[in-house]
């Protein structure tokens, strides 16, 4: 399985500290936000990562992670996202990366207390399909938000006015390699993009999602209110089982 960070966008909730910089290079606490999405998949033991990057200051993630080696990686792989195109079209950028393996995908800006290694170890046992993770919030409207029958999601909704569940869509997916021929039939959303919870929709549609609860604390850090969160819950109980 291949891991793929994605961090790009123009990071504009976060105007004006992200004119002069990319949102991913933030600092959460005493370290940069990307570090905590690419210590998420090192420590599912996914190894071979490709980050996605756009915006202003691309090159600033080579200065920063280098080939990895601070890491513990022997390699890590960049691409560049032209504009800002949604989630969905980021991840398109993967396709020549991911080969004809699976991936773990984790969006730059998603970082947890704990660790992802028993739901990848799931999907490592899943033939095919796609894997979420879930995880009870305050604010679903927020979020992707689930709608459960039983212990079936019937369907993703992107930031509900109305949240079907008190659950959001967290920021970590797991997909077969034939996720780059449902990101070929979407179309742009209300806000010109092509959106994530439409690809979990298709595999819905297909009866192949697979879902778990996300242990730990789980925030995403991309607005002013949720930057500090991130920070004060890092500064509190540490990232990534560190
Ligand atoms: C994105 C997804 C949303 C998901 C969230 C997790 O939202 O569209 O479904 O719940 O990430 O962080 P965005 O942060 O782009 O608004």
């Amino acid at each position: 399985m291949k891991g793929i960070i994605l961090a790009g966008g123009l990071g504009s909730r976060l105007l004006p500290l992200t004119k002069i910089t990319n949102k991913h290079l933030l600092p959460v606490h005493d370290k940069p936000m990307i570090y905590y999405p690419i210590q998420t998949l090192i420590d599912a033991d996914i190894r071979d990562i490709l980050v996605v990057t756009g915006g202003n200051n691309a090159g600033d993630f080579l200065r920063l992670l280098g080939n990895g080696s601070k890491f513990g990686l022997e390699h890590i792989n960049y691409t560049y996202q032209e504009g800002e195109g949604g989630i969905a079209e980021a991840l398109k950028l993967a396709e020549y990366f991911a080969g004809d393996e699976s991936i773990c995908v984790v969006l730059g800006d998603n970082i947890i207390e704990k660790n992802i290694a028993a739901a990848v170890d799931a999907f490592r046992k899943q033939d095919s399909g796609a894997r979420i993770l879930l995880k009870e919030v305050p604010d679903p409207e927020r979020f992707g938000v689930p709608v459960l029958e039983g212990e079936r999601v019937v369907k993703i909704e992107e930031k509900p006015a109305k949240p079907g569940s008190s659950y959001a869509v967290t920021g970590i997916y797991m997909y077969d390699n034939t996720v780059f021929d449902i990101i070929k039939t979407l179309k742009p959303s209300g806000r010109g993009e092509l959106e994530i919870t439409d690809v979990n929709n298709a595999y819905i549609d297909r009866g192949e999602l697979a879902w778990d609860i996300l242990d730990g604390w789980w925030t995403d850090a991309g607005t002013f209110e949720s930057l500090l969160k991130a920070g004060n819950l890092v500064a509190k109980t540490g990232a990534n089982n560190t």
